[in-house]
């Protein structure tokens, strides 16, 4: 699939996903209100990945909503729906609205946008996580999975799992992009917002984004799955993601660069590699990375 951000935002943009190649897909993640986002450039492609700064431009959560009830009412009930409160209340008044309506899809809560001046990213405040966590499953009871910023210390992934571990989340989307980069062109900045930082995608993160799959794949119960995002160019990046425990996998840089051909060119190259390994399912390599 997808994954949130990358060619989602409009009717044209979900359109195309939904008649690519791809799994499922998940719509852009939404604010209560529609927002234009930062000045441009705000997103720029790298020789290694992307750099993006995007500040939550999104048509607003009824257009989200009416989208995702859509596709229910033509008997699409496999879609996944992105919420990105800017605050607890926002998110509050969303998933109630969710939880309300006829929605039969998964919702990917969103603790990790790193583009909105002065917002610090919930998943980086164990606490605050918590208190999100346990305000949302107090009445909120349909599917629903966090997406989370990348960790890099041992402690933090455990103090993660620990708060997870706690609650009915179905599934946790490790990792968004790793925020706050800068990258130089000569001797300048090439986007525009927060003084040139942003967030990186691609191949710079891949490595990254399997650690933390694995991590949480080993930490988490076992009934929380694990969506791998990060760094998937070909269908090798796929089945590394898989290997370390996910169970399915997201794209955007790589999707941004490629467009919506790429879900086929995916599956067929990742289906080559089964079959050269004798692997009929994922569930035959799933998780089992040699560990030396
Ligand atoms: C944006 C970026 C993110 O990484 C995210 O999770 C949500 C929103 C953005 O800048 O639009």
């Amino acid at each position: 699939m997808n994954a949130s951000g990358a060619k989602c935002m409009t009717s044209e943009e979900l359109y195309n996903l939904s008649n690519s190649g791809a799994g499922t897909l998940i719509t852009k993640s939404c604010t209560i209100s529609p927002r234009e986002g930062n000045p441009s450039p705000r997103y720029v492609d790298l020789k290694l990945g992307s750099i993006n700064s995007m500040g939550l431009p999104n048509l607003g959560f009824d257009f989200y909503l009416d989208y995702v009830l859509e596709q229910h009412e033509s008997g699409n009930d496999d879609i996944f729906f992105s919420i990105a409160g800017l605050t607890l209340e926002e998110n509050i008044e969303m998933l109630t609205r969710v939880q309300n309506s006829d929605f039969r899809g998964i919702v990917e809560l969103n603790l990790s946008c790193p583009n909105i001046p002065g917002k610090p990213q919930t998943g980086y405040d164990f606490e605050r996580t918590n208190e999100v966590l346990n305000k949302i499953f107090y009445f909120y009871t349909k599917p629903l999975g966090v997406k989370l910023p990348p960790y890099f210390d041992l402690v933090h992934f455990e103090m993660m799992a620990e708060i997870l571990n706690q609650y009915p989340v179905q599934f946790v989307t490790c990792i968004n992009s790793i925020g706050n980069a800068l990258y130089i062109d000569d001797e300048s900045a090439v986007i525009k917002p927060k003084g040139g930082f942003g967030g990186i995608g691609g191949a710079y993160v891949k490595p990254t984004a399997l650690a933390n799959v694995r991590m949480f794949y080993k930490l988490l119960r076992k009934d929380i799955s694990i969506i791998g995002c990060g760094g998937v160019e070909t269908g090798k990046d796929v089945f590394e993601h898989i290997l370390c425990g996910a169970s399915m996998v997201q794209i955007a840089t790589q999707l941004m660069k490629e467009d919506t051909r790429i879900f086929s060119r995916l599956i067929s190259e990742l289906e080559e590699i089964m079959s050269s390994k004798n692997y009929k399912a994922l569930e035959d390599f799933k998780g089992k990375l040699i560990e030396l």
